[in-house]
């Protein structure tokens, strides 16, 4: 999609508002507030109208919560959750960035599932991957992060965080533009924060999160304060550099899996299907780049084999046991010699022919155990046995 054509599309997120899609494209945006407020509502409008015009984007949810969007927009959920269309883990997050970008698939990242440390690797991976592939591609691409201060924290530097505020930062190049969510207006890294372009900033009601909004909005201390704190669900005060205004964003049309919960029936709604094209092309690049979990796969099967293989050794060599335990030796004979070169051979080898050549004992030598049909009752005379014989032992 051409600037030009950005230009002259229509966002509506606010009937206060009159944005075109070149507003919010190449942009980082901020989207903050206390727990109910509207930011995730907030977020989700903005999803939705990019969605509209056929934007690709990400979305990381640590909540679960953004799968509504799949009532009217065809997104795929990755991730480790029972929304996910298809279940992926931290290693083929790299994956996952090429085909959303490279095919403009809109991605949902439910990382809800995954431990912090998995989340963590899932998102260095993907944010790599996607960076260095846009340098490449250079195409609008809008990435939304809840509880930003989790991977943007503030006063920590991580390789996350440095990723991240370097897609913030120069990403617009690239096409790349990061919305961050948070109700954690002092956990968030101010740097990142006073960098946005844009900043959706809903209620807040403590001392220490206004003393930020100060920083964050180019009006005066005791306006901020007023407003602030006369701010309803969905209410915000915007800021786009030097301008900020009271506006009021509109409800989500799509289901809100993150909805605050009344004593109303809630409907789940239909939801738009992933094209099965794309969830092949994800499974195939899957396969060929070979996941951790598929590597560890490939391990156990690969120890499974040899396993089986040792299982079967040891019991050719007690079957190969039990059949001299029937035999008898003379006192000199070297037993365990015999057992030792015996249990070299093949089990189908163990035949009284083998056995002379193995260990050079004679059927002469070797003396059968007589079963009790073969010889009278309490008789048990010994007899001479020939290689013949020595071959119908009894199948132990
Ligand atoms: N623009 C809006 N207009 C009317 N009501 C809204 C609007 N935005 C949010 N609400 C109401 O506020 C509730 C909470 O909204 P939302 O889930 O977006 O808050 P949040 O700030 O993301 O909260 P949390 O931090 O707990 O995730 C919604 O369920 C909805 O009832
Ligand atoms: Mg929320």
């Amino acid at each position: 999609m051409s600037d030009t054509h950005l230009k002259h599309l229509n966002i509506s997120i606010s009937k206060d508002l009159d944005l075109k899609l070149e507003d919010i494209v190449g942009k980082s945006i901020a989207v903050i507030g206390i727990t109910g407020s509207g930011k995730t509502n907030t977020v989700a409008v903005i999803l939705e109208e990019l969605l509209e015009h056929g934007m690709p984007l990400a979305v990381v949810d640590v909540e679960g919560e953004y799968w509504g969007l799949k009532e009217k927009y065809e997104v795929l959920v990755v991730g480790k959750s029972e929304n996910a269309d298809i279940e992926v883990s931290p290693d083929d997050a790299a994956v996952i960035a090429e085909v959303s970008l490279s095919r403009n698939v809109p991605v949902i990242l439910d990382i809800s599932g995954f431990l912090s440390e998995e989340q963590y690797r899932f998102l260095i991976n993907f944010f790599t991957r996607l960076w260095n592939l846009s340098g490449k591609l250079r195409k609008p691409y809008i990435v939304a992060i809840e509880e930003a201060q989790e991977f943007i924290p503030q006063g920590v530097r991580t390789d996350l965080k440095e990723l991240l505020t370097l897609i913030a930062r120069r990403g617009r190049k690239r096409g790349l533009s990061v919305i961050m969510a948070s109700q954690r207006t002092t956990l968030i890294d101010k740097n990142a924060l006073t960098q946005t372009a844009i900043r959706f900033l809903h209620h807040v009601n403590f001392e220490n999160d206004l003393n930020i909004y100060y920083d964050l909005i180019p009006l005066p201390r005791k306006e901020v304060k007023q407003t602030i704190l006369s701010l309803k669900p969905g209410d915000c005060i915007l800021v786009r550099g030097s301008e900020a205004r009271r506006v009021h964003i509109r409800l989500r049309k799509t289901f809100h899996a993150g909805y605050t919960p009344t004593l109303e029936p809630v409907k789940t709604p239909e939801l738009k299907k992933v094209s099965d094209e794309i969830l092949e092309a994800i499974k195939r690049a899957k396969k060929s780049g070979k996941s951790e979990a598929e590597r560890l796969q490939e391990k156990v099967k690969e120890l499974e084999a040899k396993l089986a293989e040792r299982e079967k050794k040891i019991n050719e060599l007690e079957s190969i046991l039990k059949t001299l335990s029937y035999l008898k030796f003379p006192a000199k004979m070297d037993v365990e010699k015999l057992v030792v070169r015996s249990a070299e051979l093949p089990v189908q080898q163990s035949s009284g022919v083998m056995l002379e050549q193995s260990s050079g004992v004679t059927s002469e030598q070797i003396t059968e155990r007589p079963s009790a049909e073969s010889t009278p009752e309490g008789n048990r005379a010994e007899k001479r046995v020939t290689t013949t014989d020595f071959e119908e032992l009894p199948n132990p």
